[in-house]
């Protein structure tokens, strides 16, 4: 294709000012391209926070069993899929919203309801897609500082709030920190924010604190309250693409609009109502990570790098020299996630893995400290 020359025509001007300083989404290495860089045979990427256990069977032979019908586009409205989510939500099907991905939900929430010159609240090291879907949007990030134990400070959020916020984005537990907050503090907050603003509460994962806290779309109350939820954690559909969100039918009819006509392939679409449909094994896989969680938590205390408690599915590794153990334990075929694009120069995300996998990690961080503390 011949190459437009940049003076002929301003094609890219808008574009291009609108994603000034926009970084993008900056993924877990990839493990082939590890161990192409390498050399190594082995690697294993705990930088993503997948569930390590893979998906459920029945997942698997409903994906199988739909290969047949690919030449077809799927259903566009996940007739199915929306009405097993509204049963089990006890909401009905019409406050329900699919997308590709939980991401994909948040992005259009954003899109949807904030826009130049609006606001956007949400915690400094909250969910990196606040912010980028945000500037995304042309809205205003308004990014607020967190508590020293890196949680969501409410009473700061709630004072960030103004006339021209639109949405509040908070994700609980917190990617990339761990951190909980209580459904008792949640609706603290949203007692005292505007009731037309919509609060985005991020429960990608929630199965991890299912027995430990109450069901937000049970509990919390707020007109603009929209909850999501993923299959891509504990239900291990991570590469299907497939998240949803529960509100206010009218709230979401408006951001239907914004939804492609296909955007839910027929693959995510059959395998997440066999996984819902299959709850034993999802909460044995996330009680298995839970336990091995346990055990890197422990470990990581005793080597003197845990960076904090962590409610989701990963662990955090504090040490100021985080980007050295980085390097070194990628030599070593681990890869964990840096947090510097947080801010947080001194912590690594590392998603628990299989007993084996951990065993690895463990085995490689041992050797990995004891040559960065020479
Ligand atoms: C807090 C949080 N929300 C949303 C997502 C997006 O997940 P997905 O698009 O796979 O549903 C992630 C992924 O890591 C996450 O950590």
């Amino acid at each position: 294709m011949a190459e437009i020359e940049q003076t002929e025509v301003d094609w890219l001007g808008r574009a291009v000012a609108q994603t000034q300083g926009l970084y993008p989404y900056i993924p877990g290495k990839p493990v082939e391209q590890l161990l192409r860089e390498k050399g190594l045979s082995y690697a294993v990427k705990l930088a993503s926070n997948e569930n390590a256990y893979g998906p459920s069977p029945k997942a698997m032979l409903a994906m199988q069993q739909a290969v047949s019908e690919v030449h077809r586009y799927p259903d566009g409205d996940c007739t199915e899929l929306k009405s097993a989510l509204a049963a089990r939500h006890d909401v009905q099907a019409n406050q329900v919203l699919i997308g590709n991905g939980s991401n994909e939900v948040l992005e259009l929430l954003i899109r949807c309801f904030a826009g130049a010159g609006d606001e956007v609240v949400y915690s400094q090291c909250g969910f990196i897609v606040y912010a980028l879907a945000t500037q995304a949007a042309g809205a205003i990030q308004a990014a607020v500082p967190d508590t020293a134990d890196l949680g969501h400070d409410l009473q700061a959020m709630a004072a960030a709030v103004n006339a021209k916020t639109k949405v509040v984005c908070i994700a609980n537990p917190n990617n990339p920190t761990g951190t909980l907050l209580s459904n008792d503090a949640l609706q603290a907050f949203l007692d005292v924010l505007p009731r037309q603003t919509v609060v985005i509460l991020d429960e990608a994962y929630d199965e991890f604190v299912a027995d430990i806290k109450a069901d937000s779309l049970q509990t919390l109350k707020h007109p603009g309250l929209v909850v999501s939820r993923t299959f891509s954690k504990a239900y291990g559909l991570a590469g299907c693409r497939v998240g949803y969100a529960i509100a206010d039918a009218r709230l979401l009819a408006v951001v239907n609009r914004f939804r492609e006509p296909f955007n839910v392939n027929n693959f995510a679409q059959v395998a997440a109502l066999a996984a819902l449909d299959d709850g034993d094994w999802v909460m044995d896989k996330v009680a298995k990570v839970k336990a091995e969680r346990a055990r890197l938590e422990i470990a990581f205390d005793d080597l003197g790098v845990l960076g904090g408690k962590s409610y989701a599915n990963f662990v955090l590794l504090k040490h100021a020299k985080a980007g050295g153990i980085l390097n070194k334990l990628e030599d070593k075929g681990i890869i964990p996630r840096p947090l510097a694009g947080y801010g947080l120069n001194d912590y690594l995300r590392i998603s628990v893995g299989t007993a084996e996998e951990n065993d690895k990690l463990l085995n490689g961080l041992n050797a990995v400290l004891k040559q960065v503390e020479v």
